[in-house]
């Protein structure tokens, strides 16, 4: 009888110690509410999703320095710091990013180069901050952009952006979340930004008038890019300078 029971504790911790090694899980390291001030450097090789939610990172240069250490990140989340702006190529070590969140922070400017060498980054969420205005040039470089999150913030619908959301609009980009509303100007508050994009005429460059009705194709991110690097398009182009 006691042969039997050491059989099956040893049958049960091989399958334990199989379960252990079988690592092909995406390697998540996750520090919430802890009262953080910077990133941790990476220990660990090979961590591809990062959680620092809740804490207190104002992403300064020793978290640029740390964040350059996870160069296998695929998903990084910044969620409910105390961001208030981005600095030019922040993440640019992070080759592989897929996923960045800057949800819940105090964001209330963004370098036209914040995202810069973000080849691969595919969803972006910045709600939930003092946004008033984005440029062209902060999300040119952003190639793989599907999903942009840019609910709850105090978004100043002037026609420069309203522009700007209409050329990512056509560029295919998919805004997540309801409550995209405009904050001012007064005669614009609280309807919905995207709705308003139609107020500003001057989004629609890839138009083409033809006699017979043809469905405009979808503007793909790398028209999105060469609209926007083409200067007689941009009429109302934006001042991006950012002000310290
Ligand atoms: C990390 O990933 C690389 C490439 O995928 C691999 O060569 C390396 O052995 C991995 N390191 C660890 C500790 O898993
Ligand atoms: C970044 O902020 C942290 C926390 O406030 C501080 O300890 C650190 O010295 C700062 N780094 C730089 C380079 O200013
Ligand atoms: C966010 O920024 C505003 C000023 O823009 C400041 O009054 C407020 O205290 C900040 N909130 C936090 C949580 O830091
Ligand atoms: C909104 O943007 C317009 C045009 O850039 C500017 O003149 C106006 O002062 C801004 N309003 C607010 C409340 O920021
Ligand atoms: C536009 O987005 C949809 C879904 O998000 C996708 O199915 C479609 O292929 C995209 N089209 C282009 C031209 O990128
Ligand atoms: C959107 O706004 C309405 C009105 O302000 C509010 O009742 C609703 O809860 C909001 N929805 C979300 C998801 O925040
Ligand atoms: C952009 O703004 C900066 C600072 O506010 C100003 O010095 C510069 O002249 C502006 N540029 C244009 C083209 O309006």
């Amino acid at each position: 009888m006691d042969g039997c029971w050491q059989l099956l504790l040893l049958l049960c911790l091989s399958a334990v110690a199989e379960f252990g090694e079988a690592n092909d899980a995406p390697l998540v390291k996750r520090m919430t509410n802890k009262l953080l001030q910077v990133i941790p450097p990476n220990d660990k090789s090979n961590v591809s999703i990062l959680v620092i939610k809740g804490n207190q990172i104002t992403l300064n240069e020793t978290d640029q320095q740390a964040l350059a250490t996870y160069t296998t990140l695929v998903e990084l989340y910044l969620g409910e710091n105390l961001v208030t702006t981005v600095p030019a190529k922040f993440f640019s070590g992070l080759s592989h990013l897929r996923v960045l969140s800057l949800s819940r922070n105090n964001i209330s400017s963004l370098d036209p180069e914040a995202f810069s060498r973000l080849d691969v980054l595919e969803k972006l969420d910045l709600s939930n901050n003092k946004l008033t205005d984005l440029c062209d040039k902060t999300f040119i470089n952003l190639k793989s952009l599907k999903i942009l999150n840019l609910q709850e913030n105090p978004w100043n619908c002037s026609c420069s952006l309203l522009d700007t959301i209409g050329r990512m609009k056509e560029a295919n980009i998919s805004f997540g979340g309801p409550n995209v509303t405009c904050a001012s100007p007064a005669e614009q508050k609280g309807r919905n930004l995207l709705d308003s994009i139609n107020l500003c005429s001057t989004s629609s460059p890839v138009i083409v008038h033809t006699d017979h009705k043809s469905p405009t194709p979808p503007v793909t991110s790398q028209q999105f890019k060469e609209i926007n690097n083409t200067p007689t398009t941009t009429s109302t182009s934006h001042n991006c300078t950012v002000s310290k």
